[in-house]
């Protein structure tokens, strides 16, 4: 009677031991074979081709680490922003940021100093977005060229430009990568938007994105285009640095450039709420500042307008926490502001 008991329990326990590997097994394979086809259809929703088996076994493993990565932020739940399965999920941070962040910090450290029009500003709303005030073009993509800056540069002449004449008019990035070589500016090697406010300053302005067409890579600058002015700037000021409340009051009144530490993973992969970091402060991406405002629960934000397409973020843009602890802003955003004049 004894012994039989003992062989009862022995029998259950072994059958249940193997049905928990062949469920482990079973789901393993299963998770691996869904991955496998989420790659597949992510890799048709963008239209991306690899070149060989090897590259896209390659490609499929970083996209595995990434969505496993994504998932797991966002089911940890302890942060107040999402992150999304972007058109950026088969590169690893490091190719990310070198094929993107094209904004080189003062390494020649020409910093002249400007001065600051919004300094005695006294009186601005606690919400601004100026997309509202139709001072804002549609989100444009930058694609595999490190030319953030002119897209920041662009998006801040564009916003100055309808403010002074009333017109919102979409101005030319290319023109920009083709033609400016003030300063530091190397098209899709990297530049400063100080310098390419220089440029359309000397240039006596900047043709439209409609004669001068956006292309994504390096090209010889087109005279004749170029020589079109659609809008035109008569300077440009810095912001004083480190000042988050110099910054809301530039911001108060025009969209800004400003330079941020776009470096980290969540950043790559940023989706919706307000990003409230982690990133650090080695400034590698020009975007602009397009208004500010209070969420819902109470996270004070700045609205930034950013150029990789409408996939990313919020439609494109991205709410970052504003008047944090560091002087510097959060990524930085209040280490490098500056803006055109009209
Ligand atoms: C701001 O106010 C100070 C003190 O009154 C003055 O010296 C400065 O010129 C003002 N700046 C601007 C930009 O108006």
């Amino acid at each position: 009677m004894v012994a039989n008991i003992q062989f009862h329990h022995i029998t259950l326990a072994l059958i249940f031991c193997s049905a928990l590997l062949a469920f482990q097994v079973t789901s393993r394979t299963l998770q691996d074979a869904s991955m496998y086809e989420r790659h597949e259809q992510w890799m048709a929703r963008y239209g991306k081709v690899y070149k060989d088996l090897q590259e896209r076994e390659k490609r499929f493993k970083i996209f595995e680490e990434n969505v496993n990565y994504i998932e797991a932020s966002n089911n940890a739940g302890d942060k107040a922003y999402k992150l999304g399965i972007n058109q950026f999920a088969d590169l690893t941070n490091e190719e990310f940021t070198s094929s993107r962040n094209g904004f080189k910090s003062h390494m020649s450290s020409s910093i002249e100093r400007t001065t600051f029009k919004y300094a005695n500003v006294t009186a601005v709303p606690n919400t601004v977005d100026w997309r509202q005030k139709g001072a804002v073009t549609p989100i444009k993509n930058q694609q595999q060229c490190g030319c953030c800056w002119a897209f920041s540069a662009v998006a801040a002449t564009e916003g100055i430009n309808k403010l002074k004449s009333g017109t919102l008019i979409s101005l030319s990035e290319q023109e920009l990568v083709d033609c400016d070589t003030k300063g530091i500016d190397q098209g899709c090697e990297g530049g400063l938007m100080d310098d390419a406010f220089k440029f359309i300053i000397q240039n006596g302005g900047l043709t439209t994105e409609a004669k001068y067409p956006y292309k994504g890579v390096d090209g010889k600058c087109n005279t004749k285009a170029a020589a079109n002015h659609a809008a035109t700037i008569t300077g440009y000021e810095d912001v004083p640095a480190n000042n988050e409340q110099a910054l809301k009051n530039a911001v108060a009144n025009q969209p800004v450039s400003v330079a941020i530490d776009a470096s980290g993973s969540d950043f790559q992969f940023y989706k919706s709420g307000v990003f409230t970091g982690s990133c650090g402060t080695e400034l590698d991406h020009g975007v602009t500042a397009v208004g500010y405002g209070v969420s819902d629960d109470g996270t004070k934000y700045w609205l930034v307008k950013n150029s990789w397409g409408t996939e990313w973020g919020e439609e494109g843009y991205i709410r970052m926490q504003r008047d944090v602890d560091a002087s510097e802003g959060l990524c930085g955003i209040a280490m490098q502001a500056s803006y055109p004049t009209a």
